[in-house]
């Protein structure tokens, strides 16, 4: 029944199938008999843009509107440009003809449509016909923005294709096979403002190959091989993206009495050991040098039996020497770090910064230091204006700053001091703070001190006060093996979220919170193992974290009138009481349960959660536990699943009775062996033994 069943349905399907298709073929036969030339049939017209993308045409279509200035023609399998494909169209302004497998463009394609400013070539194969591309490029004197990325061109391909596009002013030539370049490349692009090298494979970069390029602004050569940039000339450049590579130096020409321009320099991710070294004037704003391998080394050098070398010395591959001489050794000589407004020197070898380096630095308002070794910090240098500080995963045991030092950080607003060994913090030290809304200190030993502690501790205390914090907000005190929040605690502070996960066992009263519960809208109690805790008085809650802390019952508070997002995975929890998942569902937006023993047969609850739509119940599927069945998915949930057992009553029985059934059928033949036991050994004569050989 069921083979001729599915037959049936295996022919029936396709018929079924071809029927639209039989039905496209007879509108388009339709189309092509109605509208001869309906090649842009397929483009969308907008006021004097045609729209052509992805319609596998396989040449330009001849019979857009006359007047159009823009062509978009990208994602089509059009080889080749001709020379009059573009006859049609003079007004052209932008053309864009990316992902087209294009090979060439015919030497006078663009004779007829000289108006071209922004052309668009990405990802073609313009490296099979570069010259009679270059012939063509010729044409448009007003060319302004080309993009040649993911051609496959060489440097000497470049060369050819940019001879003469003196007016270009952005260009972009990234994930090309670009290995070195020189002077010849760019030549006559006297206009560049923005040029783009990333994703080649750029090893080397001659002294003068930037030389012409007078009016460029932004360079990137992000993702190349460059092993170091030394004599770094650029003035006029504002952004200098140099990441992802393997730069070991970056050294500015130190001899240039002209200011620099420079911005934003963007060296992360490469193998710096040292500081950059700036220009001498500068004014650089942006310094980003995450995840290099940078130190300060001084106290090195002054051990003289090292006898460490001074200065490093450049080659490059065409025999020319150049000496730049570096004090490698000696802080103080950085180059001008005065405008420098955000420095990320997250990931890096940081164990201490030079005296004075920070204070040098007046406008600086956010600093990244996260993930180096930093042992200690004074924070008596930084800008008054510093607006964000990041000392995460460093080894920090204390910070100092006295009394006038944190009064000055007045702008002082987010502070991570995660993942350190920090025990004690100055006294008061976050009371003075005063614009501070954001404190992560989680992953430190660090207590909170009780009202008592708090008069006893003036000069030093191994708890930190968070009464009267006037502007804190956010306060994370995840793992900070916290043994109680004493009452009172947080009196005065209008904290909105706090995360206190991760502290198992930590004592929570009714009174620790209590001053919170007209602004506490986060709070995590995740691994805690709290059990009882009420939350009524909470009535601005939104987020609630209550995973890993083995509860078996939900809080019966636990339907705060706004409580929009619920995590009780990991938990003890065999059902939640129907009353109280319907007052939950009519604020609850996300809700994760699982890791839960959830009892199959009574998922009444869960079945309403599904239904109302409005809840989003995350960590799909959830399961529950069966009687018989063992752990079993509630994904859809049509029926009781405790009907499950009834549904197959006979099989189970055919299970159960087998064992049985097969010890008779045992006892029988055993039975009948030992009283016939004579005709035995014909039998096997007769069958069994029948062609042996011995
Ligand atoms: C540059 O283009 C002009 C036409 O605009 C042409 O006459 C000239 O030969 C070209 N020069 C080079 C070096 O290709
Ligand atoms: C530098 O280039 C990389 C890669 O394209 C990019 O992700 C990064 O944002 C750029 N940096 C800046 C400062 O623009
Ligand atoms: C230090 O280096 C210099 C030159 O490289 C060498 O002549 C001298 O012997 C070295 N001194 C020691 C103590 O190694
Ligand atoms: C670079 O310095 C070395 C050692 O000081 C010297 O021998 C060499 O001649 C210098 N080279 C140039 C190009 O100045
Ligand atoms: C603090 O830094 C840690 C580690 O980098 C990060 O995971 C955490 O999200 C940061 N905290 C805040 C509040 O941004």
């Amino acid at each position: 029944m069921v083979w001729s069943w599915l037959s049936i349905d295996g022919v029936k399907m396709p018929l079924l199938r071809l029927i639209p298709c039989l039905a496209c073929l007879a509108l388009s036969l339709f189309w092509d008999i109605l509208l001869p030339a309906a090649g842009h049939a397929h483009c969308q017209l907008t006021q004097q843009a045609a729209l052509c993308t992805g319609f596998q045409l396989s040449s330009v279509p001849a019979d857009l509107p006359k007047n159009i200035n823009e062509l978009q023609l990208n994602n089509n399998t059009i080889s080749v440009l001709r020379n009059t494909c573009l006859s049609h169209y003079p007004h052209l302004q932008v053309l864009s003809c990316a992902n087209c497998h294009l090979d060439t463009i015919e030497s006078y394609t663009f004779h007829n449509a000289p108006n071209i400013e922004n052309l668009n070539l990405a990802k073609n194969n313009i490296h099979t016909g570069y010259q009679q591309t270059s012939q063509a490029l010729w044409h448009l004197s007003r060319l302004k923005v080309l993009d040649l990325s993911a051609n496959g061109l060489t440097e000497n391909m470049v060369a050819f294709l940019l001879r003469n596009m003196s007016s270009l002013e952005r260009l972009s030539l990234s994930g090309n096979i670009m290995l070195r370049l020189d002077q010849a490349i760019f030549g006559a692009l006297h206009r560049l403002e923005e040029l783009n090298l990333e994703r080649n494979g750029i090893y080397e970069i001659e002294d003068k190959a930037f030389n012409s390029l007078q009016s460029l602004q932004r360079l990137s050569l992000a993702f190349n091989n460059l092993p170091c940039l030394e004599n770094f000339q650029l003035t006029q450049l504002l952004v200098l993206n140099a990441s992802h590579n393997n730069l070991e130096w970056f050294i500015s020409d130190q001899d240039m009495k002209e200011p620099f321009h420079l911005q934003t320099l963007d060296l992360r991710d490469n193998r710096l050991l040292f500081f950059p070294l700036l220009p001498t004037h500068s004014h650089v704003q942006t310094l980003l040098l995450s995840d290099n391998q940078i130190g300060f080394y001084q106290h090195l050098a002054n051990i003289s039996s090292l006898n460490w070398t001074t200065h490093v010395q450049f080659s490059n591959l065409t025999g020319n020497m150049s000496n730049v001489t570096v004090e490698l050794w000696d802080e103080t000589f950085h180059g001008d770090i005065s405008s420098v407004e955000l420095l990320d020197l997250t990931g890096n070898h940081v164990v201490h910064l030079p005296l004075g380096f920070l204070g040098k630095m007046r406008k600086l308002s956010r600093l990244k230091l996260g993930r180096n070794c930093l042992e200690s910090l004074d924070l008596k240098e930084l800008s008054a204006s510093l607006y964000e500080l990041d000392l995460s995963s460093n080894r920090l045991t204390t910070l100092s700053a006295n009394q006038t030092t944190l009064n000055a950080l007045a702008y002082l607003t987010h502070l991570n001091l995660s993942l350190n060994d920090l025990k004690t913090l100055p006294p008061k030290m976050f009371v003075s703070l005063s614009s501070l809304t954001t404190v992560d200190l989680s992953y430190n030993k660090v207590d909170i001190c009780s009202s008592v502690e708090l008069d006893s501790c003036i000069d030093n205390c191994d708890c930190i006060i968070w009464t009267d914090v006037r502007s804190l907000k956010q306060l994370y005190l995840r793992g900070c093996s916290l043994r109680q929040v004493p009452p009172s605690a947080f009196n005065g502070t209008p904290i909105t979220h706090l995360e206190l996960s991760d502290n198992p066992g930590i004592f929570l009263s009714q009174e620790s919170l209590a001053s919170l519960s007209g602004t506490l809208q986060q709070l995590g109690l995740g691994n805690t193992k709290t059990q009882a805790f009420d939350f009524t008085l909470f009535i601005h809650l939104r987020y609630l974290d209550l995973s890993r802390n083995s509860l078996s019952h939900l809080p019966g508070s636990i339907g705060v009138p706004h409580l929009r997002w619920l995590d009780l995975r990991d938990n003890s929890l065999t059902s939640i009481p129907f009353q109280q998942a319907e007052t939950l569902s009519n604020s609850l937006q996300t809700l994760f349960l699982g890791g839960n023993p959830f009892n199959c047969c009574d998922m009444d609850w869960y079945r309403m959660l599904e239904e109302v739509n409005t809840v989003n119940i995350m960590d799909w599927p959830v399961t529950c536990l069966h009687v018989v069945h063992g752990t079993h998915r509630v994904d859809h949930l049509s029926g009781n699943l405790c009907r499950i057992s009834d549904e197959e009553p006979s099989w189970w029985y055919v299970v159960l009775l087998l064992p049985v059934c097969l010890s008779f059928v045992g006892i029988i033949v055993i039975f009948t062996l030992t009283f016939r036991s004579s005709r035995v050994p014909k039998l096997i004569n007769k069958r069994c033994l029948r062609h042996t050989s011995y």
